[in-house]
C-alpha cells in the first residue's frame, strides 16, 4: 500500500453535490463491488456456531489484500477494523471480537472493498446454526426489503419511494424501521451525498437520474425504532434488545431501472433463507 498520491487523483470531500458517473465508473463500481461479493460469499461457510466473529475480519482482510483491495473500514474514523460484525440486537456497526458466535444467533456481515479507488459496499445476514423461525422470518422480510426498494429504482422517481416501499412492508410485518442510519451515495467516495432513508413518502427526497451511485441497507427491528450507541462509540443496539436485521446493496440507476453492483455471483444473497428449514 502506498502511503502517496497524485493530487489531482485526489476525490473531493462530500459537498452534498450528487456526482452523475459514467460507464468507467460503472466499470471500476462493478469491479470494487463484485469483490464485495465474492468475500461475502466465502463467508457462508465459515460462519457457524464457534467462530469468533475476529476470524471473520481476519479473512475479510487477507482476502482484500488477496485481491489488491482494501477494506474501507479500516482506520475509518477511527474504525480499526476491517469489517462490521452485528449481532441479534445490534443494530449495525458491531465490531469483530474473540467471542464465538452461538447456535442461533442472527449474524450481520458489512464489508467495503475498495479497488482501484472504487467502492463497493455490501452486507448480509447470516444465521448462525439453526435459528427460531420468528428470526428466519425476520430476516425474509428485511431482504424482500431491501429488494422492493430496489425495485423502484429508476430515473425519474424520487429517493423517497425507495424509503416508501421498505417502510410499507415492513410495517405490514408490524416492524419498524430504524431511523438513525440511512443509505448513502457511493463511489471513490465511502460515504458520499445524497442520503438515502428506508422511509418516508415517494414526494420526498429528490429525483433520481441515471448514473447516480448509491446503497440502500434498510435495518428492520421486531420491537421500536430506536437504537442507542454503546461506550465504544459505535455498536448500536436496539433500544428494547430486541432482534434486528440488515441487508445492503449498492446500485447504480440505468437508464431503465438500476444494477445491483454488490449480487452474488454464487446465488448467496439470502444466506441460509433458501435452503429448506
Ligand atoms: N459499511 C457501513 C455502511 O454500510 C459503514 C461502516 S463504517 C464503520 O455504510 F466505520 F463502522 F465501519
Ligand atoms: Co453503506
Ligand atoms: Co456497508
Amino acid at each position: 500500500m502506498t502511503i502517496y498520491i497524485q493530487a489531482e487523483e485526489q476525490v473531493q470531500r462530500n459537498t452534498g453535490q450528487i456526482r452523475l458517473y459514467g460507464p468507467e465508473a460503472f466499470e471500476g463500481m462493478r469491479k470494487a463491488s463484485q469483490l464485495t461479493a465474492r468475500c461475502l460469499d466465502e463467508l457462508v461457510t465459515m460462519v457457524k456456531p464457534g467462530t469468533p466473529t475476529e476470524k471473520i475480519d481476519d479473512f475479510v482482510l487477507e482476502f482484500g489484500l488477496d485481491h489488491g483491495a482494501m477494506p474501507a473500514t479500516l482506520n475509518y474514523r477511527g474504525y480499526r477494523k476491517s469489517c462490521c460484525t452485528s449481532k441479534n440486537e445490534v443494530v449495525c456497526h458491531g465490531i469483530p471480537d474473540r467471542k464465538p458466535l452461538r447456535e442461533g444467533d442472527i449474524v450481520n456481515i458489512d464489508v467495503t472493498y475498495v479497488l482501484d479507488g472504487w467502492h463497493g459496499d455490501s452486507s448480509r445476514m447470516y444465521p448462525v446454526g439453526r435459528i427460531k423461525p420468528f428470526a428466519r422470518k425476520l430476516l425474509e422480510v428485511t431482504q424482500d426489503c431491501l429488494m422492493k426498494g430496489i425495485e423502484v429504482v429508476r430515473p425519474g422517481v424520487k429517493t423517497g419511494a425507495i424509503g416508501q416501499a421498505i417502510q410499507t412492508h415492513a410495517e405490514a410485518h408490524r416492524y419498524s424501521v430504524v431511523r438513525d442510519f440511512c443509505g448513502h451515495g457511493v463511489g471513490q467516495l465511502f460515504h458520499d451525498a445524497p442520503n438515502i432513508l428506508h422511509y418516508g413518502r415517494d414526494s420526498e427526497g429528490i429525483e433520481m437520474r441515471e448514473g447516480m451511485i448509491f446503497t440502500i441497507e434498510p435495518m428492520i427491528n421486531m420491537g421500536r425504532p430506536h437504537v442507542r450507541v454503546l461506550g465504544d462509540g459505535w455498536t448500536a443496539i436496539t433500544a428494547d434488545r430486541k432482534l434486528t436485521a440488515q441487508y445492503e446493496h449498492t446500485v447504480g440507476v440505468t437508464k431503465n431501472g438500476c444494477e445491483i453492483f454488490t449480487r452474488s455471483p454464487a446465488g448467496l444473497d439470502r444466506p441460509g433463507l433458501d435452503d429448506p428449514s
